[in-house]
């Protein structure tokens, strides 16, 4: 079965065609293309939703003309077998572009439509091969750490995104259940709106996780809120409360680099890198401090529920430190559960992974019934 999958429920557009033949079996991408318009909105500190969709409505042909191109389809009417379609949750413009041409192109080549949760799509993002084989992608990849095998039920999904940190159980294809989220920001908001404190560009996740790089993990002791709480929730607004009382305690070293602000991006890292330790240590504390909180409930989920997979998915996933974390994480190989995180590409919003889930939860509806769903969950 061949999917064209179409995401449009943030600033990206994107669409992609896989190819599954066994739902035992991870499915065949066969060609991947993502528009964005993230450089219209780096300045602003986050995503201004006109913008977004007014942009996308001139992406959306050329970029699902291009990604037939790229399958080798013919574009006026392709061998494909479904659509499948981010229909929330998201920007409601921006979804609407995305559903609305699927509802079109479902219905001019007469072919089903399948509505598909952008979370789960994150999710799906691990049963998707990218380059031809798991092991030739796991070279490409050069991760090491990471499995590449299909995944097992039941299954631990950590959900790490620009608006959501969730912790779900999968038992098998279409049965989630969330066992935990966060009560205030997102991982992904949590580096966003720090970074926006410290002067840096949107969005600031993967900034943050660069300059981390240089800096001592150590050098300030973050809270690390309901480590213990007991559940599977989790709090992510105290940590931006203590970086902003940082940031005003040490105004003077950070007014610095808010100065550099008018360089290019590339100046003003390598300003930062060589002036200011103090802002590459506080990003290297941040990122410590989420990424501990984060792996510490996930592998309590995946003890008590005796997961034999821990999927990652997400922007947030695509942190090195982050899967690091897991991979080295002794709790974890003592329970032998089978560790996967996608592809960078595949782990930020795409369209590969919209067409993935559309062929493991393959509720196919009539074009009609389909309607975007800004506030949707799982
Ligand atoms: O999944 P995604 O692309 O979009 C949403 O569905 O929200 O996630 C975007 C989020 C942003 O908050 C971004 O800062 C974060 O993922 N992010 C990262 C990294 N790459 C993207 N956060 C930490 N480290 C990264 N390398
Ligand atoms: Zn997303």
């Amino acid at each position: 079965m061949r999917i064209l999958g179409i995401e449009t429920s943030c600033d990206e557009t994107g669409a992609a065609v896989i190819e599954g033949t066994t739902k035992v079996k991870p499915v065949k991408l066969l060609s991947n293309v993502l528009a964005t318009s993230l450089a219209k909105h780096a300045e602003t500190g986050g995503i201004i939703p006109e913008i977004a969709a007014r942009e996308q409505v001139k992406y959306i042909i050329p970029v699902i003309r291009e990604v037939l191109l790229q399958a080798k389809l013919n574009e006026d009417k392709p061998q494909i077998d479904a659509i499948a379609v981010t229909f929330g949750p998201g920007l409601i413009g921006s979804l609407l572009v995305g559903v609305e041409t699927a509802k079109t192109l479902a219905y001019l080549w007469n072919i089903p439509l399948i509505p598909v949760n952008h979370l789960y799509g994150h999710i799906y993002a691990n049963w998707i091969v990218a380059n031809g084989s798991w092991e030739v992608e796991k070279k490409a990849l050069s991760i090491s750490y990471v499995s590449r095998a299909t995944p097992r039920f039941p299954a631990i999904a950590l959900v790490v995104s620009g608006g959501h940190t969730d912790l779900v159980l999968i038992k098998k294809h279409g049965e989630l259940q969330v066992i935990g989220g966060t009560r205030d920001d997102a991982a992904g908001e949590a580096f966003d709106k720090i970074g926006r404190l410290l002067g840096l560009p949107y969005p600031a996740g993967p900034v943050i996780a660069k300059l981390a790089k240089n800096g001592d993990p150590k050098a300030f002791r973050f809270p690390r809120p309901m480590w213990d709480s007991g559940d599977y929730d989790f709090s992510f607004s105290g940590l931006k409360t203590a970086v902003l009382n940082l940031v005003r305690r040490n105004s003077w070293q950070f007014d610095e680099a808010a100065k550099t602000s008018s360089l290019s991006f590339k100046e003003r890292e390598s300003f930062i890198n060589n002036n200011n330790k103090l802002l590459v240590d506080l990003c290297a504390s941040v990122q410590q401090a989420i990424v501990d909180v984060l792996v510490s409930k996930t592998v309590q989920a995946v003890k008590e529920f005796k997961a034999r997979s821990l999927l990652l998915g997400g922007g947030v996933a695509a942190n090195k430190q982050l899967a690091k974390a897991f991979k080295n994480n002794s709790q974890l190989s003592i329970l032998n559960s089978q560790f996967s995180v996608p592809p960078p590409n595949l782990c930020t919003d795409n369209a590969a992974m919209i067409a993935a889930a559309g062929f493991y939860n393959d509720q196919q509806v009539l074009w009609k019934e389909v309607t975007a769903d800004p506030e949707l969950y799982y």
